[in-house]
């Protein structure tokens, strides 16, 4: 048997783990609001359509913030057109995904479902067809006490109180030709400063995120983020940063490796926000907001065959398999590596739409195959995460050269006095046996070993079949300080220890 050995220590620190890492996003696409989160009608509905099955799903995965409205659609969305009473919201045609948006959910019903959810509101503005005057009503109406036309107006709608919302995104990917409104980064800069200055005379309690490049592989990356946070740094939080990720040409152990063009998009990014530090004299360090990530092309054939100006048709349904669980584990573990930049982090998106959670209208909801490892991190991975030295063998692959086949980020919980190591083999076919030296936590026990595995990297979960599904048979023994773990191959362990 293959073997690899690590050790852990609690003086290898990287960082605390900001738990808004394990964000997630809802857009107003497909059937995320419409036939997701929310369904009139449907027998698990609440007394607001909010469907009660899915708040569970929800908070099993204990999101603490949810990115909103888009995403694409945000780009050209009036929010004036989701407020007030539901019978005065006006049918539009909505660009970006070319369907009808009722505007029967707004921001006021997305409020009152995040408190239901447990979660926090990330909100994000347009800056594709609208800007600086747009944004400060808009932040006006939703987090200025009262006493003024947006607020008052607020009050009018149901919501005597602020919905006080921290966090804003100054638009979206708005490099993309897809955009509506695209900007050079010049012109982007320049708006997305303005827009934040009058936003923060607003609420000088906010935090904002500066739009990144749409992906790494944009041809205006890596200048975007230098011109645009030239404009933006002092103003912005946070730089954004968005990837998506599938195994096209169903080559599974370069599929797996790419964790490895993530790591170089992130140090990318940190290196340009240091650079702009610099150049400024700034005291700030600019964080990262990785506000979309996942696997997404399953669905795409599908799409392209899609009638335009429906209301809520199915769109980017990615029916995920074992294989993409197991990628979206790699990418949780990279962000506990950068911990100490990449603060925030959305899973694009949360239900229906390239989701963890699916339903059927009117029907069930059920947990996709990658529900699994963002479950496993965001309930388990709280508190500081450290720094495992890895030696193991490793593998090259078509795009990849010198990728471990162990994987590995640990998180260790002071307070609860837990550590949990997160691991990933991506050996298509062969075990590896991990030693990892713990010596420096004396007294401490195996509490379980999770471990998400199967025959057939293909298999999915569906409403009637759950093939995917963790079981806790893992084996790992601890002995004079040394964990000796089988980590098969394929496969997510969550190995969980506690004093
Ligand atoms: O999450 C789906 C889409 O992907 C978002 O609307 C957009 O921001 C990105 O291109």
């Amino acid at each position: 048997m293959k073997k690899a050995n690590m050790i852990i220590d609690k003086e290898y620190k990287i960082a605390e783990v900001d738990e808004r890492v394990y964000g997630s996003f809802i857009e107003h696409l497909g059937r995320a609001v419409y036939g997701g989160i929310y369904e009139a009608g449907h027998p698990e509905a609440d007394e607001q359509g909010f469907r009660t099955d899915v708040l569970s799903l929800v908070k099993e995965l204990q999101v603490p913030i949810v990115r909103y409205p888009g995403g694409n659609m945000v780009s050209a969305y009036n929010w004036e057109d989701g407020v007030g009473p539901k019978e005065d919201r006006p049918n539009r045609l909505e660009l970006a995904w070319r369907t009808i948006e009722t505007n029967d959910f707004g921001t006021n019903e997305f409020a009152d479902w995040a408190q239901k959810a447990g979660t926090e509101v990330m909100m994000a503005i347009n800056l594709g067809t609208r800007g600086v005057d747009a944004a400060r009503n808009f932040i006006e109406y939703c987090n200025h006490p009262g006493g003024t036309y947006w607020s008052d107006l607020r009050k009018k709608h149901g919501y005597e109180k602020p919905h006080n919302i921290k966090t804003w995104c100054l638009g979206n990917e708005m490099d993309g030709p897809w955009q509506v409104g695209q900007k050079t980064p010049v012109e982007y800069g320049r708006i997305a400063k303005e827009t934040a200055k009058a936003m923060r005379l607003v609420d000088p309690d906010i935090e904002l995120v500066s739009c990144g490049s749409s992906n790494s592989s944009m041809p205006t990356f890596p200048e975007w983020e230098a011109v645009t946070l030239d404009h933006t740094y002092e103003e912005a939080d946070y730089v954004s940063l968005h990837q998506y990720f599938g195994n096209r040409d169903n080559d599974s152990q370069n599929y797996l490796a790419n964790t490895m063009e993530l790591e170089r998009f992130i140090k990318t990014v940190t290196s340009i926000c240091d650079y702009i530090k610099a150049k400024k004299r700034s005291k700030k360090t600019m964080m990262l907001s990785f506000d979309e990530w996942n696997v997404w092309y399953h669905s795409n054939e599908n799409d392209e065959k899609m009638e335009p100006w429906q209301i809520a048709p199915p769109q980017l349904e990615d029916v995920y398999n074992f294989e993409d669980a197991l990628l979206v584990g790699g990418i949780l573990i990279t962000f506990l590596k950068n911990a100490d930049r990449v603060k925030m982090a959305c899973m694009a998106q949360l239900v229906n739409v390239i989701a963890p959670i699916m339903t059927d209208n009117m029907g069930s909801a059920w947990k996709q195959t990658i529900y699994y490892p963002y479950m496993h991190t965001s309930v388990f991975g709280r508190g500081t995460s450290l720094q495992p030295v890895v030696v193991s063998p490793k593998f090259d692959t078509k795009d990849f050269t010198d990728v471990p086949y162990i994987d590995s980020a640990v998180v260790y919980n002071e307070e609860n006095e837990e550590v949990t190591v997160f691991t990933l083999n991506r050996h298509l076919e062969e075990d590896i046996l991990v030693n990892i030296n713990v010596s420096g936590f004396e007294d401490y026990r195996i509490v379980e070993h999770i471990v998400l595995e199967n025959d057939d990297l293909k298999a999915v979960n569906t409403s009637q079949n759950q093939a995917v599904q963790p079981h806790k048979n893992g084996q790992s023994e601890l002995k004079d300080g040394r964990i000796e773990a089988k980590i098969n191959h394929t496969s997510w362990n969550v190995i969980r220890l506690k004093k």
